[in-house]
């Protein structure tokens, strides 16, 4: 055999290993990589089955290829509450003079995302996907930069079926900029006329799917296609720097920074999602109207009077104390010049910050989980990922957040891992399962670890040098 041959097959010997890995690798850590609460029928399995599922790592292939998890199956009820998240995925533009390789760099990062979302998509079969925010890398881009963005975000790196984004698609095709003015003008009018203390604008009730249910279901009356909700993070829409543009694109092409979605209201497990625009609630703005909006809005939310569980999604982790995470509490504000994004202007403005205030943080939790049950938290943010509970300790210590459970009343806080290649391409997973002993809901969270972009790019220059290789050994 000659030299070429040999070495032809070697690559692809290598290049088989490596797609094998990058398409199985949450079986791998088959239980972090999964919902806390399986529904498949083991009952019916022989019992050369029962001790393949035993296995690891092939227990689990042979578990997700021939085993079906019931979970959407309509005696299953309540059904489990089965979400995953996305922390900060910061798609990176290409500019005139960015050098060749970071443009590959790019191109390579969005298909790499691809990828994690994919398997872990096929593998969970979630109702709901979560992006906690920082779609983009930059808030300070053009509508037009911005709308190419969006269309990498919504075809390429989380692609869905066109008709479930065709208003998007078009509007990012249209290319137009989008009507600020005529924002500002709806959002004045809502403002003085007090309709952001109502809850009207922004109570949704049992939404599985934003289509008029194009993607429910009938039989089981469960989404196909998870709900996508997206969190305002401040490189979309900025910190204190945030415009009626920024505002404006987000709205038509996310959805709302603000609102709630009320489930199973009139049952005896009623639970709801909440989403917060965390950025406009310590200040100061360069419009001080989003704090006045995002702050009515909590004022509407605290008049529900809720009691049942909430899931609570928002870009800023809530304040804790030095230790707990990767980042202490910080607070930067603009100045004249010296820093990125620091001009005259914006002198005095919420430049950053790394975690809400205390006082801040205090009023969001009563206003969320004051009366109500069980809930959990994620936001984003920090890129490390972290882990805590956040105690209530009584009235006047009010909400603490701590590596153990130290009171009666508390709530898991997620701060979710980032996406990004650098962090491992790790996906959240989140579970909400009703005991229907205790009558709660009881919320789970892990975390599915991939690995570095460069193992992905390995795979692919291996999978294409073999390719050719043995078409060279083929004509040569
Ligand atoms: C966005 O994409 C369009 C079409 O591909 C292109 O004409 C335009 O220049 C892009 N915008 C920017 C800011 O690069
Ligand atoms: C849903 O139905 C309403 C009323 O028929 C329509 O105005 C709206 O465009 C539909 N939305 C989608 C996303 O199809
Ligand atoms: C979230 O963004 C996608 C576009 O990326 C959009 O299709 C979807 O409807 C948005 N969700 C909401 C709640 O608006
Ligand atoms: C949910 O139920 C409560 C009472 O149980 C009621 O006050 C509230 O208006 C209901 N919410 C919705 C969206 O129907
Ligand atoms: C929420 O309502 C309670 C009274 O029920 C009030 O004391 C509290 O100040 C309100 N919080 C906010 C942020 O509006
Ligand atoms: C949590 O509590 C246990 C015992 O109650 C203690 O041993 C442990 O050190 C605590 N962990 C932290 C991080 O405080």
């Amino acid at each position: 055999m000659g030299v070429l041959k040999k070495v032809a097959w070697t690559t692809t010997y290598i290049a088989i290993f490596l797609n094998i890995y990058i398409y199985t690798y949450p079986s791998l850590d088959s239980q972090k990589c999964y919902w806390s609460h399986e529904y498949r029928d083991y009952d019916s399995l022989s019992s050369i089955e029962k001790t393949i599922i035993q296995l690891p790592y092939f227990g689990d292939l042979y578990k997700q290829y021939f085993v079906p998890d019931n979970a959407k199956k309509i005696d299953n009820y309540p059904r489990d509450i089965r979400m995953m998240a996305v922390g900060d995925p910061q798609l990176n533009g290409n500019w005139p003079n960015t050098p060749l390789f970071k443009k590959i760099d790019n191109f390579g990062n969005d298909y790499y995302l691809r990828h994690v979302y994919q398997v872990m998509k096929k593998r969970l079969d979630p109702n709901f996907v979560s992006m906690m925010g920082d779609l983009v890398s930059s808030q300070w881009i053009g509508d037009s930069e911005f709308y190419n963005r969006t269309r990498r975000i919504i075809q390429r790196s989380f692609p869905r079926p066109e008709s479930q984004c065709s208003f998007e698609l078009k509007y990012v095709n249209d290319h137009i900029d989008t009507d600020w003015e005529k924002y500002m003008g709806e959002f004045y009018d809502n403002l003085n006329s007090g309709k952001f203390k109502e809850r009207e604008l922004f109570e949704f009730k049992d939404v599985y799917d934003w289509y008029n249910g194009t993607f429910i279901d009938p039989n089981t009356k469960s989404n196909t296609e998870p709900l996508f909700l997206n969190i305002t993070g401040n490189h979309d829409i900025g910190y204190g720097d945030t415009t009626f543009q920024h505002m404006a694109r987000w709205e038509k092409l996310f959805g709302l920074a603000n609102f709630w979605i009320e489930y199973d209201n009139d049952t005896d497990h009623p639970w709801r999602i909440v989403m917060l625009n965390s950025l406009a609630l310590d200040g100061p703005m360069l419009q001080p109207e989003f704090q006045k909006y995002t702050w009515d809005f909590l004022e509407a939310l605290n008049k529900t009077d809720y009691h049942g569980s909430t899931i609570l999604l928002t870009h800023i982790p809530m304040y804790k104390r030095e230790g707990l995470c990767k980042d202490g509490p910080n607070f930067e504000y603009y100045t004249a010049s010296g820093c990125h994004g620091c001009v005259p202007e914006r002198v005095g403005l919420l430049k950053s910050q790394n975690h809400l205030s205390k006082d801040t943080s205090r009023k969001v939790l009563d206003v969320v989980f004051g009366k109500g049950k069980s809930g959990i938290i994620l936001t984003g943010h920090d890129h490390y990922g972290c882990d805590n509970y956040i105690n209530f300790i009584n009235e006047d210590d009010g909400w603490v957040a701590d590596k153990n459970i130290t009171s009666d009343k508390w709530i898991r806080e997620i701060t979710v891992r980032s996406i990004m290649g650098d962090f491992d391409g790790t996906m959240g997973i989140m579970t909400g399962h009703f005991n229907t002993e205790e009558k709660n809901w009881e919320f789970d969270y892990t975390q599915c670890v991939f690995i570095i972009q460069h193992v992905w790019w390995a795979t692919q220059v291996t999978t294409l040098i073999s390719i050719l290789l043995h078409s060279f050994a083929f004509f040569f």
